[in-house]
């Protein structure tokens, strides 16, 4: 839960209030112009309407500049961001031929799988000439407390106005919250479900390839037997640098998504190269490529963000999420402090992910990605960024801790051993959060036949792209064997 300071909190509402009050005016004015000048189109109905297109107007145009900012490499510890330039006040931007070398710290790249790879790379490219771009064909058919008092309010309950039972209550969770930076509570939410019989749905976009012993996600690390979750949903496009998705669950689940499921139905193959990524990455985190270059890297991970997250809370930053995430927000509360310091940050070649999006507007924060490719060098460069930025820009909302401690953190030597129990944890999302935060994408487009789990590979990024269906090719039966394995442990 975030208590937002008194003045912050002020502050913060006063802002909002400026920039509704000056929207407000300009809209009235605007209006008032259009009818002037015979600009209204009578009789067309209106694109947008409401509070959103006011806020996409007269609030996100004038800092979009600090979104989706394009980029002209892959997406490794460092990268190429393209410069752009608005003449019209923000409402578009122009993209330059100029380009920064900056520090990414905004890419879900977890494991620094989605640059060039040793491994990888060669083996996608070898896909890529071996069975083409795409396949194009038919798919192959073959806070827990808080969490009990909400299931036993709804189970006595019941549906709301004909009062009768429930026929199944799925709760729904994420690995990692992917704003909030927290581990969910899974043990705690798993023996809660099991006692009033609902269901777990888990969502470990962020957090498969990311936390765990051995790179399996949160049930890994907090030693929950998958067998306890009804659904596993998670995505390629992060730590494994590929596309897509699966969701695993039982036979029945995946048989009824396989024949219900739109996004499955309509859905289009996975290319053949993004498939090998997957399946190399796996074999990487494994151990199977031959060398410790997995353990390295899950090791690096946590290594990293423990050192990031235990940096800027010592510089008085409020940082969110738990010990082990590789997510953590920065808290920056008050509007006109978001562009102000992503765009410092960005002056100086560090590039944050920043802003309000699925969070309510008066948490506004800048969100860390921390990833298996940064450097200690690179941490500690960016750290020194975000500190004179977050002097600069006025976030530090906690006292800092005296300095001699945060250079002793410099002569840490990355550990390869792995051990888990001593890193204390912070309280846990509200059920609310959980729901709120949970619910998400289900697409589909191929089922993996597994003796074990069912998975089914959701492409997220590729269900828009037509109907085209999957090819059984040998690529994907090594994607399903490699993600049964990964799966099953
Ligand atoms: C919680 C969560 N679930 C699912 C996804 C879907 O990921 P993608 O569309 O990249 O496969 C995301 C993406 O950020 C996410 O944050």
């Amino acid at each position: 839960m975030i208590t937002i300071p008194y003045l912050t909190a002020l502050t913060t509402y006063f802002s909002y209030g400026l920039l509704f009050a000056f929207g407000q005016l300009r809209d009235f004015f605007r209006k008032i112009f259009d009818w002037w000048s015979h600009n209204s189109l009578e009789g067309y109905a209106p694109i947008c309407l409401g509070l959103e297109d006011f806020y996409i107007r007269r609030l996100y145009l004038r800092i979009q500049d600090c979104f989706n900012r394009p980029i002209c490499s892959s997406p490794d510890a460092w990268f190429d961001v393209v410069e752009r330039i608005s003449n019209d006040y923000n409402k578009t931007l122009k993209r330059t031929t100029r380009v920064a070398r900056c520090l990414n710290l905004g890419s879900y790249n977890y494991l620094g799988f989605a640059a060039a790879d040793e491994y990888c790379t060669p083996r996608a490219i070898e896909s890529l000439k071996k069975f083409s771009a795409s396949t194009c064909s038919t798919r192959v058919d073959g806070a827990p407390s808080h969490l009990e008092k909400v299931l036993r309010e709804q189970i006595a309950e019941g549906q709301p106005r004909t009062h009768r039972p429930w026929k199944k209550i799925i709760v729904v969770v994420e690995g990692i919250y992917s704003m909030e930076g927290e581990l969910c509570q899974l043990p705690e939410i798993v023996s809660i479900c099991k006692k009033y019989r609902a269901y777990i749905y888990l969502d470990e976009a962020h957090s498969i390839g990311a936390v765990g012993k051995s790179g399996r996600g949160v049930c890994d690390l907090l030693g929950v037997d998958t067998a306890d979750i009804d659904i596993m949903m998670g995505t390629f496009t992060k730590s494994f640098g590929s596309c897509g998705g699966y969701i695993a669950g039982s036979k029945e689940l995946i048989e009824y998504l396989k024949h219900n499921c739109p996004a499955h139905l309509y859905a289009t193959s996975i290319s053949p190269p993004a498939a090998q990524q997957i399946i190399s990455s796996i074999k990487v985190i494994l151990g199977e490529d031959g060398s410790s270059r997995g353990a390295q890297k899950l090791a690096r991970i946590r290594e990293n963000s423990n050192f990031f997250r235990s940096e800027l809370q010592k510089m008085g930053f409020e940082v969110l999420g738990d010990n082990d995430s590789p997510v953590m927000p920065i808290m920056l509360y008050n509007p006109a402090k978001i562009p102000a310091f992503s765009r410092e940050c960005l002056k100086r070649n560090v590039a944050v992910d920043g802003g309000f999006s699925s969070h309510p507007f008066t948490v506004s924060r800048a969100r860390i990605c921390i990833s298996a490719a940064h450097t200690r060098e690179d941490l500690i460069r960016a750290l020194e960024v975000i500190s004179r930025v977050g002097d600069m820009v006025g976030v530090k909302y906690f006292p800092a801790e005296p300095k001699k401690q945060q250079l002793e953190e410099k002569e840490l030597r990355w550990t390869e051993e792995i051990s888990f129990q001593e890193i204390p944890r912070s309280p846990r999302s509200s059920f609310r959060m959980v729901i709120i935060s949970g619910l998400n994408t289900v697409g589909t487009c191929m089922d993996l036949d597994a003796t074990k789990t069912r998975l089914l590979c959701c492409s997220y990024s590729l269900v828009q792209a037509g109907f085209s269906r999957l090819k059984s090719s040998s690529v994907i039966h090594k994607l399903q064997a490699a993600l049964t394995q990964f799966h099953s442990f």
